[in-house]
């Protein structure tokens, strides 16, 4: 791949926690799915697909919610010629898949547990753990959690798989979570030249109240490609 905008991303570490940053391709309506999902093309370009991948080559591990992964399940990992630059980095060659699911309902069938590159891992409580199909805990690590907030996975993840940067790859409800609490550092954000409209598609975030408003919210870049914006902002909270 030639070089990438984001080939070279500079971070911040927090020293007790994961850099935890989110990475969306939004409509210019600001619609995050179309026609109830989000399929290859629908609302970014072959390019934005590259840029995630791209991103991804950056982090330790990539966490989706259940909803997404039921969607997409496929392991959040990079493609070989993005492997090399991980190792480049002191990375492993993929980065470790995280899935969220308070219901355990997830399907053994499917590319992500079928020949994943590494064992995904499975964030869940009791209920969910006693769901699951059986080949979920021989195919996936599973935690299973007392309390699945923002902060105990993000010390999960930090002190048991050694992970310090975490990429949110949403969905909307995962996204909202991480910025209730105020974990969010950094959205990585592309806009795309299209419309949707439909008024029960999804945006960004959503949950149940109005987000307190960053401290700061600093655009540390914008590139464009063809008709895409590629915004990349850091946040600073008052926690
Ligand atoms: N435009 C984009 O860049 C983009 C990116 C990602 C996703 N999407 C789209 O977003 C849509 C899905 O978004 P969504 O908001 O409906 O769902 P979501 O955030 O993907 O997943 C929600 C699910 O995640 C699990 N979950 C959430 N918080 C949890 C917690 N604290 N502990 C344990 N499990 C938790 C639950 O799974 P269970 O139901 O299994 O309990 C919950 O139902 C899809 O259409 C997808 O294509 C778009």
């Amino acid at each position: 791949m030639s070089r990438h905008f984001y080939s070279d991303l500079q971070f911040e570490l927090p020293e007790t926690r994961p850099l935890v940053a989110c990475n969306m391709v939004m409509s210019l309506d600001g619609k995050v799915t179309s026609g109830g999902a989000l399929q290859p093309g629908s609302i970014g370009s072959a390019f934005d697909l590259q840029t995630m991948q791209v991103i991804r080559s950056h982090f330790d591990a990539v966490l989706s919610g259940g909803n997404t992964v039921r969607q997409h399940p496929y392991y959040l990992g990079v493609s070989a010629e993005l492997e090399h630059a991980r190792k480049e980095r002191g990375l492993a060659s993929q980065p470790l898949s995280v899935v969220l699911t308070r219901s355990g309902s997830l399907n053994p069938g499917t590319p992500l547990f079928k020949n994943p590159p590494r064992p995904p891992i499975v964030l869940t409580g009791a209920a969910g753990a006693a769901s699951f199909a059986p080949e979920i805990k021989a195919k996936a690590a599973v935690d299973i959690m007392e309390e699945l907030s923002p902060s105990s996975i993000c010390q999960l993840l930090f002190q048991k798989y050694g992970v310090r940067r975490l990429l949110v790859e949403g969905g909307p409800s995962v996204n909202y979570q991480f910025m209730q609490a105020q974990l969010l550092d950094e959205l990585f954000l592309t806009l795309a030249p299209t419309l949707v409209g439909l008024r029960t598609d999804l945006t960004l975030a959503m949950g149940s109240e109005v987000l307190a408003k960053p401290r700061e919210a600093e655009l540390v870049s914008l590139n464009q490609h063809g008709q895409e914006l590629f915004l990349r902002y850091r946040f600073r909270w008052s926690l």
